[in-house]
């Protein structure tokens, strides 16, 4: 089995990522390094300025993957503000301000990046629709998966298991679109 590093210190995203890139016979290993990340108005402009950056400090191949969540009537926000938003406001900042809103579209995207040995950089990205729940519901997940209840079901992520939400989530799509890009064979 062979092994690629995973930049995180998500160890929501890293069991997510593992479960998913063990389908393909690769164990992914955590790699406790801080990256900054930029100011940036996409999701793909932090993916690309971070690999860069962790590829200069590490010299090894690598994966990253930046994340939001991005409410449809409310313009986007906090999109690639999210992780500032949810350690300021919290889960239920976001219910606060949707506190009126009957109709309550969201959706998450993730972006994931690989840099191989040489520096060529892989970016993809995967997103699922959904809307924010009226209140807080589930234990699983991390992040905004409280509220969070994907297109089709009437259970938010945090009420599902780890291989549920994975079927259907940003981020099982996205690093699935990686695996064919880095062209890994599905065991
Ligand atoms: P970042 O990619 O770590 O910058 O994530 C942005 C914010 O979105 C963080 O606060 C994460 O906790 C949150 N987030 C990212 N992915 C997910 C997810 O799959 N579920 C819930 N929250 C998420």
């Amino acid at each position: 089995m062979s092994t690629i590093w995973f930049a995180t210190s998500n160890k929501g995203k890293l069991i997510e990522v593992q479960e998913r890139f063990s389908h393909f016979g690769v164990e992914v290993e955590q790699l406790i390094a801080p990256y900054p990340e930029i100011q940036a108005d996409t999701l793909e402009e932090v993916v690309e300025a971070g690999l860069t950056h962790l590829w200069k400090e590490h010299a090894r191949p690598l994966m990253i993957d930046d994340s939001g969540i991005f409410l449809d009537n409310k313009e986007g926000f906090p999109g690639v503000y999210s992780a500032y938003v949810l350690h300021t406001l919290g889960c239920q900042g976001i219910l606060d301000l949707m506190h009126s809103d009957t109709e309550r579209p969201a959706h998450f995207e993730c972006c994931a990046g690989y840099i191989d040995e040489k520096g060529q950089v892989l970016v993809a990205k995967g997103r699922v629709d959904g809307h924010i729940s009226k209140e807080e519901k589930g234990t699983t997940g991390f992040g905004f998966d409280p509220i969070f209840v994907p297109e089709g079901h009437d259970r938010t992520f945090a009420e599902m298991s780890l291989e549920e939400k994975n079927k259907m989530s940003h981020r099982s799509r996205a690093f699935d679109k990686l695996a064919e890009m880095m062209e890994l064979e599905k065991d």
